[in-house]
């Protein structure tokens, strides 16, 4: 095994990996919760799937030729020459255990929610890490433009309920089958006739993967796209019939929405309705956080930096993969889905200073002096942890003064002092932190003193 070069490396996260530490977590777990209790409320249900999948499970369905498949991977050999994949998303291991599990014979469609970590070896940037969290929710069996609407409104309360009050959502339909390849034909003639004006990727775009061109951020190509045919000039009737269905339900939701006819997304599996939920503009204003690892080629780039438009950041993203189910296993399945970009939305929330969860103050904190004292207060704090009243204590500190100091930082409305003396007569001195007085209880008795003086008020 090769050594460090240095030690101190040993001491820091991979390259665009981070902890989430405590007080972060409390973002995580509130956004994770309410979104779990939305999603839930809506008829979906929980699923998780490994965090390795088959490699070529992606070549298959995500494209060969997308960002994600030819250079954002994790890919290793097992020992045993198994090729897999830390998961680079969460749709098509779903669309697997769909059908691995026999979901499509339950009733359809079939409504699941997940959440957890995906790794893309992306350049770290704002917004951008290699391991990231998405909360997901996809509808599986359903061809319905109200699936798509149903997602997009799931987002948004999640959103609201974390607390942004402004975001907003760009849709675009990719048309399928039918009628996809007539406007991918156009828009080939259409850049051909470009080529000598637009950026290197774009060149190759326009070999490998021709949608993904109207989804360059080069300011020389901005300016060309803005002539470049688009996708619902050539939607067949039923593709029309779908995005109309899709839109008049976000009307009746009323989600205000963007028609973005240059939103293509990464992904090669969506047709028909995908959609990106952007944060609203004012975070355009604020400073750019500087990541260390901004890599110099971002510059030169800029069309690198996907999830974001004029500076703003996705939020979360989906669309309809009605034909995912075919390119995997030669099954039907429609399908459509989206995910929410967890790291993002707590970023976003803590830089607005917007906190999605109360911190509660304990209403008791059991301060204990002396050895003898902290062995007989466990049983007292176990009766009153499971009585649900909120209790805190400090097992590290033995003075009088330094816990009491604790307990009025955190909050606490009474202090239940142990000392050698209670200990051994099985009493507890109640103080009032509000007014400082106290009295004698016997332990027994405690929880319903308090009871009693928490309703008295
Ligand atoms: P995606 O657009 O690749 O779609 O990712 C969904 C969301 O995850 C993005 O909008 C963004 O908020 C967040 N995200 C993506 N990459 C990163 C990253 N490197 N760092 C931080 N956040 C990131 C999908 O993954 C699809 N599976 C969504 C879907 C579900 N479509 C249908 N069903």
């Amino acid at each position: 095994m090769a050594k460090p070069k240095n030690k101190k490396e040993l001491l820091q996260t991979p390259k665009g990996m981070r902890d989430i530490l405590p007080h972060d977590f409390l973002y995580w777990k509130a956004i994770e919760t309410k979104a779990e209790d939305i999603a839930r409320s809506y008829g979906f249900k929980p699923i998780r799937t490994p965090h390795v999948e088959k490699t070529e499970l992606f070549g298959l369905t995500l494209g060969e030729t997308s960002d994600i498949v030819e250079k954002q991977m994790y890919a290793f050999k097992t020992r045993g020459g198994d090729a897999l994949v830390l998961r680079p998303e969460g749709t098509v291991p779903i669309m697997r255990a769909y059908f691995e599990h026999g979901m499509h014979t339950w009733p359809q469609p079939v409504m699941l929610y997940y959440s957890g970590s995906f790794f893309r070896h992306e350049n770290p940037q704002r917004g951008r890490y290699r391991e990231f969290g998405q909360f997901g929710v996809e509808i599986i069996g359903e061809e319905s433009g109200l699936a798509d609407a149903y997602i997009i409104r799931v987002f948004a309360l999640i959103l609201q309920e974390a607390g942004f009050k402004k975001f907003t959502v760009h849709i675009n339909t990719l048309g399928d089958k039918e009628c996809r390849p007539e406007f991918r034909k156009e828009l080939v003639a259409y850049y051909r006739r470009k080529v000598n004006s637009i950026c290197k990727d774009c060149k190759r775009r326009l070999k490998e993967n021709p949608l993904r061109l109207l989804d360059c951020k080069n300011p020389m190509c901005v300016e060309i796209r803005a002539d470049a045919p688009q996708m619902m000039s050539y939607a067949c009737p039923s593709c029309r019939a779908h995005f109309k269905t899709v839109l008049e339900f976000l009307d009746d939701f009323e989600i205000p929405y963007t028609l973005d006819p240059h939103l293509v997304r990464g992904l090669d599996y969506y047709s028909r309705t995908v959609f990106e939920i952007f944060t609203d503009p004012d975070a355009k204003e604020k400073p750019e956080k500087k990541s260390e690892e901004t890599p110099a080629s971002a510059a030169e780039e800029p069309e690198k930096k996907a999830g974001q438009n004029e500076g703003r950041i996705a939020l979360g993203s989906g669309g309809r993969y009605d034909t995912l189910a075919e390119t995997m296993g030669d099954r039907k399945a429609a399908g459509v889905g989206g995910a929410l970009g967890l790291d993002r939305i707590v970023d976003e929330l803590k830089e607005r200073k917007i906190t999605p969860f109360k911190e509660k103050a304990p209403v008791v904190f059991l301060v204990q002096i002396g050895a003898q004292a902290k062995r007989k207060s466990l049983v007292l704090f176990e009766q009153l942890r499971k009585s649900r009243m909120g209790v805190a204590q400090s097992f590290s500190k033995d003075n009088l003064r330094a816990q009491l100091e604790l307990a009025n930082k955190l909050g606490a409305a009474f202090a239940l002092i142990i000392g050698q003396k209670e200990a051994l007569d099985g009493t507890v001195i109640v103080r009032d932190m509000g007014s400082g007085t106290q009295e004698s209880v016997y332990q027994k008795k405690v929880l319903d003193h308090l009871k009693k003086k928490m309703k008295n008020g």
